[in-house]
């Protein structure tokens, strides 16, 4: 069992775990996610890896409730534990000097993007970083994203904070503006990453994004998360979670997201109707 340490709720749909997993805590790199069950007869779900303590042997999972299991996660407290946490999974994030890199995250990404963007800023990059929310009280991390920054750029769609609009309205303006951007990441909604991938298309910069396809096992032996990239059928959770923007095939990605929309209605009636 893995118990739950500590819980923060960082907005009314999102909450912060501390998970005791010491020797996911002493492997885990940027980029590299877990594969959840919450108890015995609990889905497997893949969550990224925020951070973790090496010397408290905790990890740091973000979970965002989008359905059932995600919605029975952020209801469980301290001294809880999850059934099994496998990994530290999938390929770590490239990290180099590109000069001034940029990551743009909303929902749960903001989280996942933490580690890389301390990572990109110990490799010597300029890191700016972008979070994007419907409103203010969605905005989370805004200070341990700052820690790990150079700049941080607010967009919110109401206009509610920071500036009103999308993170392409800001990614655009910094991308035209003085200094020259060598590396672009995107992480969370996979509307905002295809976006964010079009918008650096034209300019050619370099730009990877954190796929979430569905996941079962998490080690490529399922299936379930094949992705097409480049024209060549790719497994998230082995070959990614990321990958080029500009060459993923996001309409096949997102038909595929929808394939148990029905069975995933299903399972959350059952759990909140009994
Ligand atoms: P459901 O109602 O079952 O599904 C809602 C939607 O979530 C589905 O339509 C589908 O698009 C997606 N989904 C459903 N089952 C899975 C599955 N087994 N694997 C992946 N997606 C699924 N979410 C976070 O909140 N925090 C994270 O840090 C995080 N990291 C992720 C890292 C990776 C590599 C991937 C692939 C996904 C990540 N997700 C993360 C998404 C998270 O796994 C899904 O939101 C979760 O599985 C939904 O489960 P549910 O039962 O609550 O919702
Ligand atoms: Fe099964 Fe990737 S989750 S192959
Ligand atoms: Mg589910």
């Amino acid at each position: 069992m893995y118990e739950i340490v500590e819980k923060r709720v960082l907005a009314p749909n999102i909450s912060l775990f501390k998970v005791k997993a010491p020797r996911i805590a002493l492997k885990r790199k940027p980029g590299n996610f877990v594969v959840v069950r919450i108890d015995e007869r609990g889905e497997r779900i893949p969550l990224t890896i925020a951070g973790a303590d090496i010397k408290e042997g905790t990890i740091t999972i973000v979970t965002q409730e989008v359905g059932r299991t995600t919605k029975q996660m952020v209801a469980m407290e301290p001294g809880d534990a999850f059934q099994d946490v496998v990994g530290p999974l999938g390929k770590a994030t490239h990290i180099e000097n590109y000069g001034t890199a940029v990551t743009v995250s909303g929902g749960y990404g903001v989280a996942a993007v933490v580690p890389i963007a301390e990572a990109f800023k110990a490799a010597g990059s300029y890191v700016i970083s972008i979070i994007g929310a419907r409103n203010k009280e969605l905005v989370i991390l805004e200070e341990d994203i700052q820690a790990v920054s150079h700049e941080v750029h607010i967009s919110t769609n109401d206009g509610s904070y920071g500036q009103k609009g999308l993170v392409t309205d800001v990614l655009k303006h910094i991308i035209e503006g003085e200094r020259k951007v060598g590396f672009v990441i995107a992480v969370g909604p996979t509307p905002m990453m295809r976006a964010v991938s079009e918008l650096t298309r034209p300019y050619a910069i370099k730009t990877m994004v954190s796929l979430n396809s569905i996941m079962v096992d998490g080690t490529g032996m399922c299936g379930s998360c094949r992705v097409t990239v480049g024209g060549q059928s790719r497994f998230v959770c082995v070959d990614g979670p990321e990958f080029d923007g500009h060459e993923v095939d996001f309409d096949e990605m997102v038909k595929r997201q929808k394939m148990y929309l029905d069975e995933e209605k299903r399972a959350l009636e059952e759990y909140l109707h009994g």
